[in-house]
């Protein structure tokens, strides 16, 4: 399947491969040239005609944009809100909700974002409501029986990060959604390690907010996330705030919008939107369903290298996997062994425990060494990868 690619056309259109090895697709891609094309020649237009008047002009592009992205995820349009960052898109949704009162609850999976985990728990705490944590199967993953156990009246959200940023594990998100709208309670999706990286239905997955940030396997611009609503259960979340965009007064009244913009600041940059649809037209040509391939490819054979590794621990969890890739070596740090691999112009990534509290207590590791895979990586990469970390491992 691999060869549907044309790997050495996308990795010279990618000024970030000629600079060293990069595997840190979960922390934040390398854009490709027509992405970074895409936002110049906007910011360029801005600088000569003015950036308000050229926003005016592109209102309808800026739209194809919205459409394309919607169509990502098997949304429609309207559905569909830019914001600039993923805690910013779940924090626009989740404040939304009605009020937390005291005895009521929200179950969370155990390897919630931790923003995500900060923003409820702070909520509760203010509302004297509680966080619960759904029980997982055997394998790490949400334990969906579990949770259909748990609903009573009181649940007023039920999260999940669908796939965790700790480690290699795809929880059955959809599983998760025949429970909640069975049981009709709000259910939020965290996509962020999802977006570009395998394929998203929100129809499936039978979620009523998916949120995910543009950065990551999709490789959109920073500062760019999309925030899905239903469109049946937009009238049921209140902004916390509103803009001339959102919900303008007219008549003397204030006509909050009916669709997702609700959530969308008027003042977006339209050049990272167009970034981020020149990501969204690259990923959508390839096709979600080969790039899921292509990675899962990649992230097992680095799984394997790894595993023989001696003092080295892989640390996935889950029966599915995603393209990241964590794993822990003997006496030294995560952080240090990023920084070994970057002296080797290896980018990778290194998470503590605030990114997945919850996870990170529950298995009691305090870091984890994170190599996250995506499409542009080849054979020889991973190859260098593990020699690296095996030279690494060897001198701890
Ligand atoms: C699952 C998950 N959710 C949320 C985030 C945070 O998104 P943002 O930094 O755009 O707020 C991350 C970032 O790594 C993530 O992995």
């Amino acid at each position: 399947m691999s060869d549907v690619f044309d790997l050495d056309r996308l990795r010279a259109e990618t000024p970030g491969c000629a600079t060293g090895m990069h595997f840190n697709h979960s922390g934040a891609s390398l854009p490709s040239r027509s992405t970074l094309t895409a936002m110049w020649d906007y910011l360029r237009r801005e600088a000569h005609n003015g950036p308000m008047e050229t926003a005016n002009d592109a209102t309808a592009l800026l739209e194809e944009v919205r459409a394309d992205t919607a169509a990502l995820i098997g949304a429609k349009p309207s559905e569909l809100a830019f914001l600039a960052s993923g805690s910013a898109a779940w924090g626009a949704a989740f404040s939304a909700l009605p009020p937390l009162a005291a005895g009521d609850r929200i179950l969370v999976g155990r390897q919630e974002w931790g923003g995500n985990l900060a923003t409820m728990q702070d909520a509760a705490a203010r509302g004297g409501a509680c966080v619960e944590t759904i029980p997982v199967r055997e394998d790490g993953s949400v334990d969906a029986e579990v949770l259909a156990q748990m609903i009573d009246g009181r649940v007023r959200l039920v999260s999940l990060t669908w796939l965790p940023a700790n480690g290699g594990l795809i929880n059955d998100a959809a599983a998760v959604g025949r429970v909640t709208r069975a049981a009709g309670v709000p259910y939020f999706i965290d996509a962020g390690q999802a977006l570009g990286q395998i394929p998203i239905d929100v129809a499936t997955l039978e979620c009523d907010v998916l949120k995910a940030a543009g950065r990551k396997f999709l490789r959109g611009p920073r500062g760019t996330a999309i925030l899905y609503v239903r469109q049946e259960f937009l009238p049921r979340l209140t902004p916390r705030y509103l803009d001339v965009l959102s919900g303008p007064i007219i008549d003397g009244v204030v006509k909050i919008r009916h669709d997702a913009r609700r959530f969308e600041a008027c003042e977006i940059s339209p050049a990272l939107i167009f970034g981020l649809g020149a990501a969204t037209r690259q990923a959508r040509t390839l096709g979600i369903a080969a790039i899921r391939e292509r990675i899962d490819t990649l992230a097992s054979g680095l799984r394997d290298n790894l595993r023989s590794i001696p003092n080295v621990t892989l640390r996935d969890l889950g029966a599915e996997l995603s393209g990241i890739v964590s794993f822990t070596v003997e006496g030294i740090p995560a952080a240090g062994v990023r920084a070994a691999l970057g002296e080797r112009q290896i980018a990778i990534g290194a998470n503590g425990v605030p990114y997945t509290p919850l996870d990170m207590a529950a298995r009691g590791l305090d870091q984890i060494a994170r190599a996250s895979v995506s499409y542009l990586n080849t054979w020889p990469e991973i190859a260098r990868l593990s020699e690296a970390v095996a030279d690494i491992a060897r001198r701890a």
